[in-house]
């Protein structure tokens, strides 16, 4: 069993043996040199379409095994769907997505993939490769029996007409690839071998990119006063790790952005603990810092011409004769009391410290941070899209659209003055809970108790993160969300002269 897969780009004609696929259009018919393809085969397109019922819609397929004059194995027709130039990037992920599935249905080792649209760009063509790339990964590292007709290694070529600026436009976007996989490996490691330390272990080796990484211990946050951090983190044998990255590749003097990330190894619920069904999920509750992680890396392979920081908060929310429990107060670094009533709200208070300590030490330009921070988020608004809060429009239109540009969408959640009582404490300046009632908007209104002055983007990533369905462009349990989508609004609004 092996998951290797080799891409390649090569000028027509290059069809070798092995399947060959084609594309037709919804509700067309073979054109170019996909018809000269099936012209050789002799057989009549209408009459095949119809008896299998073909239209071209994506996900169609015609699966001719030894077809006739033709020097391959297998001739498989894909429907590309409608045609259009203004096509979303993410439909051309998901047709990438949707021809691995298909290759690894039909068990094919080698590929010639025939692209001959006229005009087709490089970046599309990027995004085709970057789908199958997505849709190829598996974690099944603990597996000890592979399963039946489990995959072999693939290769595929793409043949298109040109092949003229492939090379970068594809080596861009398999950094964010990489990224992406990096993100969803660590969201599906379990807990027990992803601790803080191995996390940070891991996020350690990306100094080989190039990436500047400091690792703070328990002791380096107590001198800062990490006291909301460390409540959360008390509870574990496991001692908690804060993990800074560094990218510098933009003007040495622009502020940077920082990313900051919700790194629950595992979310028992401490003392107020968690019901059991479904309580293995909260391995992945380090979603949030896996995708900043991913980020990170993605920015360095690709060298992006920014200045970017990523903080991560790595804790393991534990029951325990140690742990923190509801009615303590904790101080956090900014020196606001925190009345504990549930220690299951943890997340929020680990971003509390890594907020502060990012700003106070870097003064980015903008923070974003990603947390699988409320099971509300995944009620409201399910797999499909992560709860964005931003109180600056121009800021929240540019993370829409980048979610929109890239499949990792976001819907913009409100903050008022109404959700701002529910966090009111009797005995401290605020408590870590606001209830059931708007849930994810509480969490997010506690968070903001912790920003001074930087402009902020909270993104709830507890739907997105992990357990959604199959998808096109993932087989996998993790997502690797945010990494995609966070990449594409630097390149579009953080890139460029001004950083
Ligand atoms: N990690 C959870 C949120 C979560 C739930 C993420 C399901 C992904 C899937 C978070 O720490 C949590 O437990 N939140 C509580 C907050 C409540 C106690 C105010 C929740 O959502 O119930
Ligand atoms: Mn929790
Ligand atoms: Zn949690």
């Amino acid at each position: 069993m092996s998951h290797d897969l080799s891409l390649d780009f090569a000028p027509l004609p290059a069809a070798k043996a092995g399947t060959i696929v084609i594309y037709v259009e919804q509700d067309g018919v073979p054109e170019g040199e996909a018809k000269s393809v099936w012209d050789k085969t002799g057989k009549d397109f209408a009459a095949i379409a119809k008896s299998v019922g073909f239209s071209g819609k994506p996900g169609h397929m015609i699966d001719l095994v030894a077809p006739p004059n033709l020097a391959c194995d297998r001739l498989l027709v894909l429907g590309r769907g409608k045609n259009g130039a203004l096509d979303a990037l993410s439909a051309w992920t998901d047709r990438g997505g949707s021809l691995m599935a298909k290759l690894e249905a039909t068990r094919t080792r080698s590929a010639s993939v025939i692209l001959d649209e006229p005009g087709l760009e490089p970046r599309r063509v990027a995004e085709l490769a970057a789908g199958a790339k997505l849709r190829r990964y598996r974690f099944d590292k603990y597996r000890t029996t592979p399963p039946e007709n489990g995959p072999e290694a693939m290769s595929v070529t793409f043949v298109l007409k040109e092949t003229g600026g492939l090379d970068d436009a594809v080596a861009d976007r398999m950094a964010v690839v990489e990224g992406t996989l990096m993100a969803r490996t660590l969201v599906n490691e379990p807990a027990n071998v992803l601790g803080p330390v191995e996390f940070a272990g891991i996020a350690n080796r990306l100094s080989d990119l190039g990436i500047t990484v400091e690792t703070l211990t328990p002791e380096d946050m107590a001198d800062h006063g990490m006291g909301a951090l460390l409540a959360v983190a008390q509870g574990s044998e496991r001692p908690a790790r804060l993990v800074v990255m560094q990218w510098r590749g933009g003007n040495p003097d622009a502020a940077p952005l920082a990313f900051i990330g919700k790194g629950v190894v595992f979310d028992t619920g401490g003392i107020s603990i968690k019901p059991a069904a479904n309580m293995e999920d909260m391995k992945g509750d380090m979603g949030g810092a896996a995708a900043v992680t991913g980020l990170m890396k993605t920015l360095a392979l690709r060298k992006a011409k920014v200045n970017a920081v990523g903080v991560i908060g790595l804790v393991e929310n534990m029951a325990d004769g140690r742990s923190y429990r509801p009615g303590d107060i904790v101080t956090a670094m900014s020196g606001k009391t925190i009345e504990i009533v549930n220690t299951d709200a943890e997340g929020r208070l680990v971003l509390a410290d890594a907020l502060w300590y990012t700003q106070e030490r870097f003064r980015p330009r903008l923070m974003v941070d990603l947390a699988t921070l409320t099971g509300a988020a995944l009620v409201a608004l399910g797999h499909d899209h992560a709860a964005l809060f931003c109180e600056d429009d121009a800021t929240a239109d540019k993370l829409f659209a980048a979610g929109q540009e890239t499949g990792e969408k976001l819907w913009r959640m409100p903050f008022g003055q109404a959700y701002e009582k529910l966090i009111e404490s009797r005995f401290a300046d605020i408590k870590n809970s606001g209830g059931r009632k708007a849930g994810s908007i509480t969490a997010a209104h506690f968070l903001r108790h912790f920003v001074n002055g930087v402009p902020w983007a909270h993104i709830d990533i507890a739907g997105t993160a992990f357990g959604a369905n199959p998808s096109e462009t993932n087989a996998s349990w993790a997502t690797g969300y945010g990494v995609a989508v966070l990449d594409r609004f630097i390149r579009d609004h953080g890139e460029g002269e001004r950083t």
